[in-house]
C-alpha cells in the first residue's frame, strides 16, 4: 500500500507509519487525542476567539483527519473555513479508508472525513456549508503562496526525520502568507524550531503538548496581548 501502512494508537485510533520517512503521521500515544489538542484546541479555537471566517493552511495534510476536525468544530462555532492542505504524496483512498477514522470519529465528523477524503484537487470543494477544501498536491518546499491565512497547522515529519521543511526560509515564506495576528501551530518543540521561527520573525509561544511530549509550539505574526 504505497510504502504506508495503518498503526494503532494508545486512544484506539490507528495512524499512518510511512516506509520512506521511516515515521509514523501522528504521534502512538493517541493520532486523533493529538490532533484535537495540537491544531483544534491549540490552533483553531485560538483564531476562532477573534474571527468567525477563518482561512486555514495544512502543511502535510496526510490522512485529512486535521481537515475534518476543523470542519466539525467550525459547524459547532458556526465558523466558514477556507482549508488549504498541502501533500506531496497524498495517499490513496484505499490506503484512507483503511485507517477505520470512518468508525472511530463521531457520526458527522465521519460524514466530513469521507467527503473530505473523496474530494478532487483540482478544484476548491465545499463539504459543507461551512468548510470548503482545497487539496494542493504539490512540493511545500518549491511552493510560493498566493493566498494569505489566519491560521497555518504545521504538520511536516518531525525535524529528526524531515530537517528541510523546517527551515529558517520555509518558515519565513509562512510567515508572510499569514494574516495580521495569524499563527502557526505545530507539536513539536524542539529548540531548532523555535529558533528557526523566532529567526523568521514569528513570536513563540510553548505550550503544554498532548500526551507523551511535554511542550507544542504557538507562533504568533503579531505579538500576542
Ligand atoms: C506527519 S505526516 C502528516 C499527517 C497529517 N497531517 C495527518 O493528519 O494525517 C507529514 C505529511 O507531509 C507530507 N509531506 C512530506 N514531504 C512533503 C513535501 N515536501 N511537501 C508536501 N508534503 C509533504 C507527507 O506525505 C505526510 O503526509
Amino acid at each position: 500500500m504505497d510504502g504506508l501502512r495503518v498503526v494503532p494508537t494508545a486512544d484506539g485510533s490507528s495512524t499512518l507509519y510511512s516506509e520512506r520517512f521511516k515515521a509514523t503521521y501522528h504521534s502512538v500515544n493517541g493520532a486523533l487525542t493529538e490532533s484535537m489538542h495540537v491544531f483544534i484546541k491549540s490552533g483553531f479555537e485560538a483564531i476562532l476567539q477573534n474571527k468567525k471566517n477563518v482561512d486555514v493552511l495544512e502543511i502535510g495534510m496526510g490522512t485529512c483527519l486535521n481537515a475534518a476536525l476543523t470542519g466539525w468544530v467550525a459547524q459547532m462555532y458556526g465558523a466558514r473555513v477556507h482549508y488549504t492542505g498541502i501533500e506531496l504524496f497524498p495517499p490513496t483512498v484505499e490506503v484512507l479508508n483503511s485507517t477505520g477514522y470512518h468508525a472511530v470519529l463521531e457520526p458527522e465528523c465521519a460524514e466530513l472525513w469521507e467527503k473530505i477524503v473523496a474530494a478532487s484537487a483540482s478544484e476548491p470543494v465545499p463539504v459543507s456549508t461551512w468548510v470548503t477544501v482545497s487539496k494542493l498536491y504539490v512540493d511545500f518546499i518549491g511552493w510560493n503562496p498566493n493566498n494569505m491565512y489566519d491560521l497555518v497547522y504545521f504538520d511536516a515529519f518531525a525535524p529528526d526525520d524531515q530537517p528541510e521543511m523546517w527551515s529558517i526560509e520555509n518558515f519565513n515564506k509562512l510567515f508572510n502568507a499569514l494574516k495580521p495576528n495569524g499563527a502557526l501551530v505545530t507539536y513539536s518543540a524542539k529548540g531548532l524550531v523555535k529558533q528557526n521561527l523566532r529567526q523568521a520573525g514569528f513570536y513563540v509561544e510553548r505550550l503544554a503538548g498532548p500526551p507523551g511530549k511535554r511542550h507544542m509550539i504557538r507562533a504568533w505574526k503579531n505579538e500576542p496581548k
